[in-house]
């Protein structure tokens, strides 16, 4: 037996956040809050998932079609009465559905499934993902028995003194008997204070019907929900340090991780080095002993091939660059194909966009780009050619291999 339904929690406003869009919306590392958390649950072997949307849901619908199943809350009365939306989309009697937040990105897919089958072994009618917290403020806790069994979950604003000093955290994410869920979740009351129906009052219910609740650890950072836009940028930084960690594991130095971001989903070979303040964006690919930086920034659809030097102040998309090429320093590089050991001068820009379409510049083998070069695309330099220093080369003005052009526009020169 396996759990292979989840869901998730996402109809919040996230006030918080203080924003148009809807908070599972937002960018985090490569992807969405969302779309994060949906990875995670498909990685954890999760194939049939149901998401509570309610604030501006039509957004959420269109950006995951086909992918999830939606259900609708209409009136935002909190988590408890989010789930209870849920329930007619269930299978009936299941045995483990898993509930999680839509704000939880940084759960793991084997902290998922350390969830289900703790929840299978123990036979529970509910288990609780807790983790240790220095500062759990915000958070509910987790109030145990003297003999260690959970008794309920108090949330922050309702806990007294001596429960606000347990650091023992509802993370959020929980795992239910079906039968269990649908006979309880109608007892819980709403919260005065808050207007709410809470879903973790549900815990000291099961409790007090005599049920089994269990328990699973995690780490610490993965329990951290994003309500800010501080919590974001958190995740936000752990999830870069987590990918420049495995980029340095693989071999690529990074001479400074406080100010590279490398995007999760870029691949770059070994012996290369990246210097400080490099932004690299999206599935960008970089070969094996390549220097890059300090301060470039490579954009989604770049492909570097091995030793190339990609100086200062440089900027690349949908670019192309061959082996033993050198682009040192201020460039802009759009829709490009550089060939091999081609030298780009110092200032060469191509002009790829012309208001309505973007076009492409091939760069040939051995070509010298002179400083300050502007290439008008569509363009070809041929193999070996040379661009004078402060050239324009027109649209369509194809170089020929072997060519020397200089001038505005340019033109060959003997
Ligand atoms: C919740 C938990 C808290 C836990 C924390 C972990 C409750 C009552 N409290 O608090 O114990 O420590 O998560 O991050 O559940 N949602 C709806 N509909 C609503 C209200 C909320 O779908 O009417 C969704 C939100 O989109 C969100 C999730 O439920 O994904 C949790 O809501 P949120 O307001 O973020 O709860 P917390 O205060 O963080
Ligand atoms: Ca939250």
């Amino acid at each position: 037996m396996k759990i292979t339904t989840a869901v998730i929690l996402a109809a919040g406003l996230g006030t918080r956040m203080k924003s148009e869009i809807p908070k599972v919306l937002h960018s985090v590392g490569s992807s969405t809050v969302l779309g994060k958390v949906v990875t995670n649950l498909k990685k954890a072997g999760i194939k049939n998932i149901i998401a509570v949307v309610g604030y501006k849901a039509e957004l959420i619908e269109k950006q995951f079609k086909g992918e999830l199943k939606f259900v609708t809350q209409k009136e935002l009365l909190g988590s408890g009465d989010a789930l209870k939306q849920a329930l007619d989309a269930l299978d009936e009697g299941c045995p483990g559905v898993l509930v999680t937040c839509g704000d939880t990105v940084l759960i793991t897919s084997a902290t998922y499934e350390k969830l289900a089958s703790t929840h299978l072994n123990e036979k529970a009618s509910c288990t609780l993902l807790t983790a240790s917290l220095d500062d759990p403020h915000a958070y509910g806790r987790i109030v145990r028995g003297a003999g260690g069994d959970v008794e309920k979950v108090i949330e922050e604003k309702d806990a007294s003194r001596e429960e606000k000093k347990i650091r023992e955290i509802n993370v959020g994410s929980y795992c239910f008997n079906g039968p269990d869920l649908e006979k309880f979740i109608h007892d819980i009351e709403i919260n005065e204070k808050k207007k709410e129906f809470y879903l973790t009052d549900i815990v000291n219910i099961l409790v007090s019907n005599g049920k089994t609740i269990a328990s699973a650890g995690c780490e610490a950072d993965e329990a951290i929900g994003i309500n800010s836009r501080k919590d974001l940028a958190v995740v936000n930084n752990i999830i870069n340090k987590k990918t420049l960690e495995k980029n340095m594991d693989s071999g690529v130095t990074v001479v400074d991780t406080e100010t590279t971001f490398i995007d999760e989903t870029a691949k770059i070979g070994k012996d290369t080095i990246i210097y400080p303040n490099t932004v690299i964006e999206g599935d960008v690919e970089i070969g094996s002993g390549c220097k890059i930086g300090p301060f470039a920034r490579l954009r989604p659809g770049t492909k570097v091939s091995r030793d190339v030097e990609i100086g200062n102040f440089v900027e690349m998309t949908r670019t192309e660059v061959g082996e033993g090429t050198k682009i040192k320093h201020h460039a802009y590089l759009g829709d490009a194909r550089i060939g091999r050991n081609v030298n780009i001068g110092s200032g060469t820009m191509t002009a790829n966009y012309d208001g309505k379409n973007k076009n492409r510049t091939e760069i040939e083998d051995n070509v010298l780009i002179g400083v300050g070069a502007i290439l008008i695309a569509p363009v070809k330099i041929g193999k070996g050619a040379q661009v004078g220093a402060g050239s324009v080369v027109t649209k369509n003005k194809n170089v020929a291999a072997g060519a020397t052009v200089a001038g505005i526009p340019a033109k060959a020169i003997d």
